[in-house]
């Protein structure tokens, strides 16, 4: 059956500038024998390189990107900085025994431009998830952009991505209209076979690493931020009443040890990741946020270089010391509040919605647990340490104020 050009029949017709300049039926190209210069029809659907390479759909994490692109919302290829940044691929029908979509190919950056604007055109602006780049008020495809198009392959592709191809007389298809999509086929609407490349399965899955990247950054974060850091912010409030300087080797040590891991956790996030280009999205203002957190959290070692002396038992406060607490102390507590919400959102980043829920009861139940416990605990210290020591003898109080003018804090 030959589908006519109007979307009442599920198909919408993309008139780009090379549309009178027809190959085909030239070639038909297959596995083995294709080369530069190939050309033939292509079908399947358009994804974003960064919804495949989270494995997930970024605005649906439930859905396997290569299982159900069909779920894939026009919103998230065409509004989406992260999806938009990314090159596209199109993702032709599972081999026979497999259900999962094949990364067949890479489109060239003028036939994605070409497949936004005709996404832009036939996608509704009111619909949900709303649209925003998209044009058509009686639009009807806002999942799974299926299109049909004239290919020459351009170049042979890697290991990490498929082939790159150009696009002519691109065309969607509207896959909500059935009638549309079952008998669709390349020769109906071009008159030629579909081009195959069959070296799509043995692409390496990019899903397995962004998985293990974003682990590995949330978990250093999750140990820095979520446990270490406040623990040495902790130690520093409540446990200067025993003698020495106990607190502040705790806190220095704890703190330093901290910020190295949640350094490594940045330098992971840097390299891995851009969200960046995200403006809007959650995963930018994750980022936003994580960047303060961070600039905050590296400031205090170095303003901690230049503190002003302690004040010796019994003395005044400089109004140096006094003004560098207010900083530190201040810098400090901010940065360990922002990080609550940074972790938090941090979470919901993760592609797989089990590795969410871990992570959430990881921090709840975990950091939350552990840091209650020992603000508990050195309360209670406090308050026995006091009755313990209030019969001390003189030789006693003169041990402490001893140890407590050596206190280098
Ligand atoms: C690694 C080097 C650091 C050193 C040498 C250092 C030193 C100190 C000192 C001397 C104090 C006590 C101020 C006083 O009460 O007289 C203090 C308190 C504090 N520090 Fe640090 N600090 C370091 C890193 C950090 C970091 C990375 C954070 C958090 C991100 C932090 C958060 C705090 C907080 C919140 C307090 C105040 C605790 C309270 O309310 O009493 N510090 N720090
Ligand atoms: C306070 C702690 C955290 C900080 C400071 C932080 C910082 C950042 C930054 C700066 C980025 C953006 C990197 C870039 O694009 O250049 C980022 C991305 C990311 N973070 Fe965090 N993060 C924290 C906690 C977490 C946690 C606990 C998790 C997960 C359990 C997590 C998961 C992610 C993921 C998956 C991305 C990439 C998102 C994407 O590509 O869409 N983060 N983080």
């Amino acid at each position: 059956m030959l589908l006519s050009s109007s979307s009442a029949y599920g198909i919408n017709r993309y008139d780009n500038k090379n549309e009178n300049d027809s190959t085909a039926g030239d070639t038909t190209a297959t596995d083995n024998s294709m080369k530069v210069g190939d050309t033939g029809c292509v079908i399947g659907f358009v994804m974003d390189r960064f919804c495949i390479d989270r494995g997930t759909l970024f605005d649906n994490p439930s859905v396997q990107t290569l299982l159900n692109p069909e779920r894939h919302s026009v919103h998230c290829l065409i509004d989406v900085g992260s999806c938009v940044a990314t090159p596209f691929e199109i993702l032709t029908d599972p081999s026979p025994g497999s259900n999962r979509y094949n990364r067949a190919w890479t489109l060239s950056e003028t036939a994605k431009a070409e497949i936004i604007a005709l996404a832009a055109s036939t996608g509704n602006p009111n619909n949900s998830p709303r649209c925003r780049e998209c044009t058509n008020p009686d639009g009807e495809i806002d999942f799974g952009f299926r299109v049909i198009f004239n290919a020459t392959v351009l170049d042979m592709g890697t290991s990490l991505y498929p082939p790159t191809v150009d696009a002519r007389d691109i065309q969607a298809i509207n896959i909500a209209n059935p009638s549309s999509v079952e008998s669709l086929t390349c020769m109906d609407v071009f008159g030629m076979e579909e081009i195959i490349n069959t070296q799509s399965a043995q692409l390496e899955d990019p899903a397995a690493r962004f998985r293990r990247m974003a682990l590995a950054h949330g978990s250093l974060m999750l140990i820095a931020w979520g446990w270490l850091l406040p623990t040495g912010a902790i130690f520093a409030k409540l446990s200067k009443h025993r003698p020495g300087d106990l607190w502040f080797k705790v806190h220095r040590i704890v703190q330093v040890l901290g910020l190295l891991l949640a350094l490594a956790g940045w330098i992971i996030a840097l390299n891995e990741f851009t969200v960046f280009q995200s403006k809007g999205e959650s995963n930018y203002h994750h980022g936003v946020m994580g960047i303060t957190v961070m600039t905050l959290g590296l400031i205090q070692p170095i303003n901690a270089l230049i503190r002003p002396k302690a004040a010796k038992d019994g003395q005044a406060k400089s109004p140096a010391r006094k003004i560098w607490e207010y900083i530190h102390k201040g810098t400090g507590w901010i940065a360990l509040l922002l990080a609550v919400p940074t972790i938090v959102l941090g979470t919901f980043q993760l592609p797989q919605p089990n590795d969410q829920e871990a992570y959430q009861i990881a921090y709840g139940a975990g950091c939350g647990g552990i840091l209650l416990l020992t603000s508990v605990l050195l309360v209670v210290d406090k308050s026995r340490f006091k009755v313990d020591e209030e019969p001390a003898t003189g030789e006693d109080l003169e041990q402490l104020k001893s140890s407590n003018e050596t206190n280098e804090s």
